[in-house]
């Protein structure tokens, strides 16, 4: 292979349900899968965010296909996304309003919406689920509780990423030009009202416009693909199992990838203080502090230790203490997936990686030579390897951190890697 195709996330591309800033492009994995014998393949992503290559994976008709990722907002869009227009049902909105203010307690849209609000909201999420799945239990708690049923359900799923959609339309004014980081509400006044039938209404002009992308793709995506809420250090896959892997690593930028999903993990029942920084602990990359992190793997790599070191002598504030401990997690927790992405590869498999590298103040990390060097413990080498220089990212977005970068364009590399 020559000439790969860009990685860079085309947030223009029409065939998009959810824009996903972390994503890669459909054209690349695309392009990665050109000259297999898909269907004999089973093929994986321990990092599969909105399920670009489950999707592509599942279009081409591979063996079987697995999609790991540790945030559920994530796997419910990914489901969505393998939905086909000929599965498409529609329901009936008849405007039923089971639920009464009373039966909204401590609901976490509320940081958000007022109650009533809330109450409108949860009406129509009632009235999906129960069209669909037969369930008249709480609705967002089904959700959590049975988080794998809804990802099988593409369905359903691809209404669930209608009402994100059209609940995120409405919360708008509390973002930020930081576009991982939305407020909450200061009061009660700042809270959005929105009536039953204004919001049923900006929910189907949501799905039908949702429709309308489902009606231009290809039909009849493969059934074998599983979709689960999964922690990448500990792949729920049998050893030596998987022909290919094609994926991208949370990155190492301080980016909180599970902030950006806040409000849909509010609409599936994550309450704003416990359940969401539980998730955000088990995030590689969290910006949150663990205790217990073993501070042990990213001796595999020199270049990640030198930057530890630099890390560690740097001048600016927190530098020994808070950056040092966050950078530390951050490479246990990459060691440990890659340990992982080691055993449930058969022998003669490949692994296409894309990574984006990342400053710390002026110090830079390279994250394709870390992967690397960790690869290379395992027995693995780079058979290829490109990089692209990306023209904007959240990290230059971000004033201060500008005043840092010596080089202005961050890289995204691409590494090919198979067994010595
Ligand atoms: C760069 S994104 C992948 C994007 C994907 N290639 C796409 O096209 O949408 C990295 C993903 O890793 C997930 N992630 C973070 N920590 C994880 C963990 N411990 N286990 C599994 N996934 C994790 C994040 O939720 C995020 O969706």
């Amino acid at each position: 292979m020559n000439n790969i195709t860009n990685p860079k996330y085309n947030p223009h591309d029409i065939s998009l349900l959810y824009k996903y800033y972390a994503g890669f492009s459909v054209q690349f994995v695309l392009d990665m899968l050109k000259g297999y014998k898909i269907s004999e393949l089973t093929i994986m992503d321990p990092w599969n965010g909105s399920g670009t290559t489950s999707k592509i994976a599942g279009q081409l008709g591979a063996k079987e296909v697995y999609g790991f990722d540790i945030n559920p907002v994530m796997n419910v869009i990914a489901a969505a996304e393998l939905l086909s227009i000929n599965e498409f049902k529609n329901i009936e909105l008849n405007s039923i309003q089971n639920l009464r203010n009373h039966d909204i307690k401590e609901d976490p849209l509320e940081a958000w919406f007022t109650k009533t609000s809330v109450r409108n909201i949860r009406n129509v999420e009632l009235e999906i689920m129960t069209n669909l799945l037969d369930e008249t239990s709480e609705p967002h708690k089904f959700l959590l509780l049975k988080k794998e049923l809804v990802v099988k359900n593409r369905l359903t799923a691809f209404y669930y990423l209608a009402l994100f959609e059209t609940v995120k339309r409405l919360t708008k004014k509390f973002n930020t030009s930081n576009p991982t980081w939305i407020k909450v509400a200061k009061n009660q006044e700042e809270k959005v009202k929105i009536s039953h039938k204004k919001f049923e209404k900006l929910f189907l002009e949501e799905l039908q416009s949702k429709k309308t992308v489902l009606s231009k793709r290809k039909k009849n995506i493969s059934q074998n693909i599983i979709l689960k809420t999964q922690d990448s250090r500990k792949i729920p896959l049998d050893d030596n199992s998987v022909d290919l892997t094609i994926t991208s690593p949370p990155y190492c930028t301080r980016i909180d990838y599970a902030v950006a999903t806040r409000v849909e993990l509010a609409i599936l029942g994550f309450s704003n203080d416990n359940d969401f920084e539980e998730l955000r602990k088990e995030m590689i990359g969290t910006t949150k502090i663990i205790k217990n992190s073993s501070e042990q793997p990213f001796y595999f790599s020199n270049t990640a230790q030198t930057f530890m070191s630099n890390v560690y002598n740097h001048a600016s504030k927190a530098s020994k203490t808070y950056y040092y401990k966050q950078f530390s997690q951050y490479f246990d927790g990459i060691s440990m997936s890659i340990s992982e992405l080691n055993r449930v590869s058969k022998q003669n498999s490949k692994i296409i990686i894309v990574v984006q590298d990342s400053f710390y103040k002026d110090i830079h990390l390279d994250i394709a030579v870390v992967f690397e060097e960790i690869f290379d413990k395992y027995g693995w080498s780079a058979t290829l390897k490109q990089s692209f220089e990306k023209k904007q990212t959240m990290v230059t977005i971000n004033n201060k951190t500008k005043n840092y970068r010596t080089i202005s364009n961050p890289t995204e590399t691409v590494l090919i890697f198979e067994r010595r």
